[in-house]
């Protein structure tokens, strides 16, 4: 199989993550991948029209995206056993996408000061977008430090990378002030060989 790949992207961490902790790093080529959307030329966009990353060519050619496609295929295929059975698997499935959408907020924030033109950059818009990771981070130190406590699932490795990244790129937020039970958590998990083989770089 063939990952297109960034050490920067977090939404490639997961998927990374997940081969990592299923001793399957072996069963992908890495292809590196542009992570700007000013860079279409360099995006891997015959096989994810949308051009962004992760996006996975299987054995058969197949491309598969997004993340949580990607990592839903890997964890049938190397039977990862990181999606568990109903109902735990919808407590999993909704943090993996709180997570993720705290991640794509974050990034978004990221491009907002980096990407954009000063001139025409909004902290007001920026502000929304950090609102949105505030609220799911004080959800989830509210209502899922019971699921984080159990077996190992997508659902932590996408909230690990998610702070990860908030970290990584935001750390003057400092996400852990007021979320005691999380930074905890946090700590015990950045602490896997998995999140330690794969901590961010910038590109
Ligand atoms: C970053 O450098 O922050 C980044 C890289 C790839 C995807 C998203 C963000």
């Amino acid at each position: 199989m063939k990952l297109y790949h960034s050490a920067a992207s977090p939404f490639v961490r997961k998927v990374m993550v997940l081969l990592h902790e299923a001793g399957a790093m072996d069963r992908v080529t890495l292809i590196p991948a542009a992570v700007s959307p000013l860079k279409p030329d360099a995006m891997p966009i015959d096989h994810n029209p949308l051009g962004k990353i992760p996006a996975l060519e299987t054995d058969d050619g197949t491309a598969i995206y997004d993340s949580r496609v990607i990592t839903r295929y890997l964890d049938e295929t190397l039977k990862a056993g990181l999606y568990p059975a109903a109902p735990r698997l919808w407590d999993t499935l909704t943090l993996e996408a709180t997570a993720d959408g705290m991640t794509e907020a974050a990034v978004l924030i990221r491009y907002e000061f980096h990407i954009r033109p000063e001139g025409s950059r909004s902290h007001d818009w920026a502000e929304g977008q950090w609102h949105k990771i505030d609220r799911a981070l004080t959800a989830v130190e509210d209502r899922r430090m019971g699921h984080l406590s159990g077996p190992l699932d997508m659902g932590q490795i996408a909230l690990a990378c998610a702070l990860g990244y908030l970290d990584f790129r935001h750390p003057e937020r400092d996400w852990r002030k007021v979320r005691p039970a999380l930074a905890a958590w946090a700590v015990g998990f950045m602490d896997r060989p998995a999140m330690r083989a794969t901590n961010p770089v910038a590109a």
